[in-house]
């Protein structure tokens, strides 16, 4: 079973909506079974969950301190695949979900304020001493900005993931109706570049 955490410990940054799509686009793969952990008390991706018509991706809600029997649970029942979705500014927790992970992603806005932010959520990757990649989120389909944010990264150390994801009214609009943007634009580009990134974190954790 390989575990996936979506950290970051700013707000906004597309942590649940990276989280939802993976875990359908894992789910579509197959992988024996997906479950989509949502440790944030706010849980945006269980109410996605509710939401949606299909049985699968399981979606379980559930305290930072009960992750471990979780994970337990969904290995037992066969799962190939879990993806942590986490709250921001809770740093046990997020340390909790970065602990149990094979790998890390950290989505970040190509934004000044949220590029300095990225910073404390690098640190707690290292911190758990699990492999961590940024990955550039909602970014302007034209403009320089997502090159300039990919050179900020560059300062960190830290591998970014070259697939962008680009901000796109089909994420919001797929999310609200229960389904993933694979889903509900299935032709469209924000589905390839969802299938892009699930086929890089195959290869990066080694699925
Ligand atoms: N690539 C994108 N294109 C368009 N809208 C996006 C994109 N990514 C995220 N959003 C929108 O930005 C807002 C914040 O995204 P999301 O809730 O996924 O972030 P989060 O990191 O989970 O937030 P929180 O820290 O509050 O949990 C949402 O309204 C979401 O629909
Ligand atoms: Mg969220």
């Amino acid at each position: 079973m390989k575990t996936i955490a979506v950290i970051s410990q700013k707000g906004g940054a597309g942590k649940t909506t990276l989280a939802i799509n993976l875990a359908v686009a894992a789910d579509r793969a197959g992988n024996g079974g997906v479950t989509l952990i949502d440790l944030d008390p706010q849980a945006s991706a269980s109410v996605w969950g509710d939401n949606r018509e299909l049985p699968t991706p399981q979606v379980a809600s559930v305290q930072p301190n009960r992750l471990q029997p979780c994970l337990d649970k969904a290995r037992a029942d066969g799962a190939g695949f879990v993806v942590i979705d986490t709250a921001p500014h809770s740093e046990t927790a997020a340390l909790a979900a970065a602990r149990a992970a094979d790998l890390i992603l950290i989505p970040c806005r190509p934004a000044v304020l949220d590029l300095h932010a990225i910073g404390s959520t690098i640190d707690l990757a290292r911190l758990a001493g699990t492999p961590a990649a940024v990955l550039l989120n909602s970014i302007p389909s034209r403009g320089s900005l997502a090159d300039e944010a990919a050179e900020a990264v560059a300062g960190y150390e830290i591998p970014l993931v070259p697939v962008r994801i680009v901000q796109r009214a089909a994420y919001v609009h797929s999310l609200t109706c229960g389904k993933s943007i694979q889903e509900f634009e299935p032709r469209g580009k924000g589905a390839e570049e969802i299938d892009r990134l699930y086929r890089w974190i195959c290869d990066a954790a080694a699925i």
